[in-house]
């Protein structure tokens, strides 16, 4: 195949999450059936790849985990060059990847929790979930010491991050001994006094964000009953349900009703109709006010009831939110890169794909398709001469120049084999043992991709 001179291409792509490493990988694919080159860069804040794969899935949910296989695949073609500990907008502009890349596609993703505006939200034991997500999941940027002296703890939201937050602060830790949780987290959880944790969607059962399996799993909870409260069903039909997926979980729940409880030691309750109100307190929260809610005209409304718990603790699992990047425009309604089906408006030469194009919802396949978009759109743009040519300058040198500590692929392979080996000879035998500490990381992965070990 002849080479077409508007496909030897520069790319830079920011954040290593799984949006980034498929369209990384896509468009390798693309540019090379089409008879072109492309040197793509692979730009991440944190010293290791993989974004809310390593950093977010619970660390009991391995299968999920394992998603990193085929990612690193990817990686180790050589096709695409890794590079950590590397952050945009501060360690290096987006001008300045700009002037050095035909291209720039952010998959920046969402880190932060979205806002629930309510008195009382900034009280001593009201805790955003993704902090918590970072924690039990040893990301090096956050505290390393959770305070878990609640008994009577809220989940509030009604989507998959408040089930996993319930889960881990429901189940038993030694339960969780043997998954790559570390040890940090795990003996804070021993030490939970929690007996009741409470998880509160604003709308009704058949409207809920779980997944089956996400929601089927807290049945299988060793020592924890299922408390659900009959009146919050009432006319709430599983035939009716509006997807195959609602019908299973709405049965699942419907099971759980007419179990009795097992006198477990801990308990989680699924309330509906409760929309968050007021966190109550002096300076820690002692209790939280809802307003009971019920459909109206296809609307959830408010009924004028208000019911209040007795709670130490309030977690809020109502979405991410993604953050902006200096010279990308920002949507701050929907916390997105302002685009169109990925192409960033006005801003020839940049694209945005993942979590921070379409916003904070979706799996990790999603992300696949959605990188195939914008993919598809920067070979269409390229191919038609709508880039814009770069200078000759090169990153590594700016980096250098700088004293960027970046971390490279051999350094994640090297830190990657650190941590397994960690895991082996842990007294729980684990696959691996995360290093959390930044510095720590950084330097087992250069010293490590130096020697080769
Ligand atoms: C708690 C939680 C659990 C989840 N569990 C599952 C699950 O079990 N199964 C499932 O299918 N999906 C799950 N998801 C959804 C899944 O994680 C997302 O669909 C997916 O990670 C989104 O990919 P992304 O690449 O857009 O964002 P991310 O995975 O967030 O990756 C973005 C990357 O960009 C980096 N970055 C950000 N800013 C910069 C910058 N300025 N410079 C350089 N790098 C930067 C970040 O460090 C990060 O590594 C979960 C989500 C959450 C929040
Ligand atoms: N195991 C897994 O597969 C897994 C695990 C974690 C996350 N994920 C995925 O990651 C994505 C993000 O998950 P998520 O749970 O953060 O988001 P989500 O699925 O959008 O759920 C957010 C929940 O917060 C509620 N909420 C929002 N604002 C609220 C408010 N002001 N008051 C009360 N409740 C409010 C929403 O209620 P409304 O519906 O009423 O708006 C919804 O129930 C999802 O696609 C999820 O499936 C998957």
């Amino acid at each position: 195949m002849s080479l077409d001179p508007r496909l030897d291409l520069r790319v830079a792509i920011v954040g290593a999450g799984p949006a980034g490493i498929y369209a990384g990988n896509l468009l390798a694919n693309a540019v090379e059936e089409a008879g072109g080159t492309v040197a793509i860069d692979l730009l991440e804040s944190l010293p290791a790849p993989y974004g809310l794969i390593r950093y977010g899935v619970a660390p009991d949910h391995p299968r999920i985990k394992g998603i990193v296989n085929s990612l690193q695949e990817m990686l180790d073609s050589g096709r695409i060059r890794f590079l950590g500990n590397v952050e945009v907008g501060k360690d290096v502009s987006l001008a300045e990847l700009q002037e050095r890349y035909h291209a720039v596609i952010l998959a920046t993703g969402a880190i932060r929790d979205a806002v629930l505006d309510i008195p009382g939200v900034d009280k001593n034991g009201s805790y955003g979930a993704a902090d918590f997500v970072s924690w039990f999941d040893g990301h090096p940027d956050v505290p390393r010491t959770w305070p878990l002296e609640a008994q009577q703890i809220a989940v509030i939201g009604n989507g998959n991050v408040a089930l996993d937050v319930a889960r881990v602060l429901a189940k038993h830790p030694v339960d969780l001994r043997s998954t790559e949780i570390p040890d940090n987290v795990l003996e804070g959880l021993e030490s939970s006094p929690v007996t009741d944790v409470h998880v509160f969607g604003r709308r009704g059962p058949a409207d809920i964000k779980f997944t089956p399996i996400e929601l089927r799993e807290l049945g299988e909870l060793n020592d924890v009953d299922i408390i659900l409260d009959d009146a919050d069903f009432a006319g709430v039909d599983p035939a009716a349900a509006s997807t195959n997926q609602l019908k299973i979980m709405l049965r699942t729940m419907n099971a759980w009703r007419t179990e009795e409880p097992k006198g477990a030691s801990r308990r989680l309750h699924l309330h509906f109709w409760h929309a968050p109100a007021e966190i109550l307190g002096d300076e820690k929260v002692e209790a939280m006010r809802f307003e009971r809610t019920r459909i109206e005209d296809g609307r959830v409304v408010g009924t004028g009831e208000f019911v209040e718990y007795p709670l130490q603790a309030v977690y809020r699992a109502v979405g991410y939110f993604g953050s902006p990047i200096d010279g990308a425009p920002f949507d701050p309604a929907r916390g997105v890169i302002a685009n169109v089906e990925g192409r960033v408006q006005d801003s020839p030469g940049l694209y945005a794909t993942g979590w921070i194009k379409r916003g904070p919802v979706g799996l990790i396949g999603h992300t696949k398709s959605d990188a195939m978009e914008t993919v598809d759109h920067l070979v269409a743009d390229a191919q038609a001469g709508l880039l814009p040519a770069p200078g000759a300058g090169a990153l590594l040198e700016l980096l250098d120049e700088r004293e960027v500590e970046y971390t490279t692929w051999a350094g994640w392979l090297a830190l990657d084999a650190h941590e397994r080996q960690l895991g082996e000879t842990h007294r729980h035998a684990r696959e691996r043992v995360k290093v959390v500490p930044r510095e720590v990381q950084v330097e087992i992965s250069r010293s490590g991709a130096l020697t080769g070990a």
